[in-house]
């Protein structure tokens, strides 16, 4: 089991809004389970895991985001989790063929 008590805190948050065209509809339920399962798996308790609504980017979705690093994660698939907790976020690397950058206008009104 990996020591987790020299590990900078993390917070990973994961897009599970639903809809078919939204991460929910696109395996975002899968991917939280695995991520949790893992980390209490790997006694990785340096890392907190919340669910996130919409942030508009369903369309590079499912999508996740690493704090406090501010790092973007989009479409992952589960197979994708145990790479982002190696190299991530217990590596401090992040995994740059997953990274996404947020595009287009943020609008409030449109948000679920
Ligand atoms: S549903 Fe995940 S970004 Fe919109």
């Amino acid at each position: 089991m990996e020591q987790a008590t020299e590990l900078r805190p993390l917070h990973v948050f994961v897009c599970t809004t639903v809809g078919r065209h939204h991460c929910g509809g696109l395996g975002s339920e899968r991917i939280l389970l695995r991520l949790r399962d893992q980390l209490e798996h790997r006694g990785l308790t340096h890392v907190r895991t919340t669910r996130m609504g919409c942030n508009q980017q369903h369309h590079q979705g499912p999508v996740l985001i690493v704090y406090p690093d501010g790092v973007w994660y989009g479409n992952l698939r589960v197979e994708d989790v145990d790479e982002i907790i190696d190299d991530h976020l217990v590596g401090g690397r992040p995994v740059e063929r997953l990274r996404i950058t947020p595009d287009g206008e943020w609008a409030s009104t449109a948000l679920t």
